[in-house]
């Protein structure tokens, strides 16, 4: 990975420039490919899809991809990350910008390649979201092969988890106490008022929720998001996270540009904050703002909750914002150049 100082300089002296000026620095070449995390690699295959030819979608298909196969910091792909019953499930999306058209797949069982199957909802089927093990049952129509999602290294995260009595758990309101004992489970007479607020006791931390969300746009302004990823550690099974809901884990809308949340997923999917973050930069704000403004909300209610969004503007200008001390500095990946992929930093909020 190349951390390009120049192009980190550029972008922090943005903030308090001129803004006739600002705009013509800030602007990328087009096209570009950012991605959340250092998953450079992610970037590299993503951006090779425009050199050899490829089209956006197929740019964001692949670049995503390439991050199921080496199974990104063990939160993206199979292998890594199982639920309560130790089965590791998939969630992804890839949206078009251009024609508002979705595919995402949640809950995805015994197929490995997620945003290949969204792929498919988006342009296969009239539909934006295929769920569980019926969305398998698509994919294999589809072409797609089923196998055994689960790893040594799953085997081991589940075992562990079992033998610490199923801490962290992300039940509430159930008997047996969830904080000392597994299930199974019954609901409880009465329900207590929750202080949600807290979750980093549950091992929503930085390497628990780094989800590959992906933004590109192509010479001519076309912008395609995606996101792939294999859920929270211990999720509740059949849970869905953000990443496969539109808006909440990532957004597209050509004029305006594309955005994509990664963190704690439950909470950040009340707040839609890639749809967010696009309206906002099709007002007008800069990408950096809107990614801010598109957290704004959550802190107010969650003022522990961890998470970051990207976003870039169909002029290829992009900016992040992340918010917790799960996170503390959030990496992206930016690659608009055929040499080296660039990658930023920003301090949370
Ligand atoms: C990324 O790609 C480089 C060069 O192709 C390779 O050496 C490296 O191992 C890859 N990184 C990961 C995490 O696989
Ligand atoms: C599907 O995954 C489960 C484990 O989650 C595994 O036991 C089963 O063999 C898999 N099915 C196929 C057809 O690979
Ligand atoms: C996985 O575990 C089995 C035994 O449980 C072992 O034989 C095998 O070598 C392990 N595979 C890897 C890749 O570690």
């Amino acid at each position: 990975m190349i951390i390009n100082m120049a192009a980190t300089m550029r972008s922090l002296v943005i903030g308090c420039c001129v803004v006739v000026f600002c705009f013509e620095r800030a602007r990328s070449a087009l096209p570009i490919v950012v991605n959340t995390w250092p998953f450079t690699n992610a970037t590299d295959a993503g951006y090779n899809v425009f050199l050899n030819g490829g089209s956006v979608v197929d740019a964001v298909e692949k670049g995503c991809s390439k991050c199921e196969v080496l199974r990104c910091d063990g939160s993206v792909g199979e292998g890594s990350d199982p639920d309560e019953d130790g089965e590791v499930t998939l969630d992804a999306m890839i949206m078009d910008g251009k024609t508002m058209d979705v595919g995402s797949v949640g809950c995805l069982r015994n197929i490995s390649s997620a945003i290949s199957v969204a792929r498919m909802v988006m342009e296969r089927t009239d539909h934006t979201l295929l769920a569980g093990e019926l969305a398998t049952k698509f994919a294999v129509e589809m072409g797609f092969k089923e196998s055994d999602l689960s790893s040594n290294k799953s085997d081991t995260m589940f075992k562990q988890w079992r033998a610490n009595n199923c801490q962290p758990n992300f039940r509430v309101n159930v008997s047996p106490d969830p904080k000392k004992s597994c299930g199974p489970y019954q609901p409880t007479e009465s329900t207590r008022l929750l202080q949600e607020n807290s979750r980093n006791d549950k091992g929503v931390g930085y390497l628990n929720h780094d989800t590959i969300g992906m933004v590109a746009v192509d010479k001519n302004g076309h912008v395609v998001s995606g996101t792939t990823t294999n859920g929270l550690n211990h999720k509740v099974p059949g849970r869905v996270g953000d990443s496969p809901i539109v808006g909440a884990g990532s957004y597209a809308q050509n004029e305006m540009g594309g955005a994509a949340a990664t963190g704690d997923g439950d909470i950040m999917m009340r707040f839609l904050p890639s749809y967010t973050a696009v309206q906002l930069m099709g007002s007008g704000m800069t990408p950096s703002n809107a990614a801010l403004f598109s957290i704004k909300p959550i802190i107010k209610f969650y003022p522990d909750f961890n998470g970051a969004v990207i976003a870039v503007n169909s002029k290829g200008e992009h900016g992040a914002a992340c918010h917790g001390s799960g996170i503390g500095t959030f990496h992206y990946s930016v690659k608009d150049n055929p040499d080296q992929v660039n990658l930023f930093s920003v301090k949370c909020v």
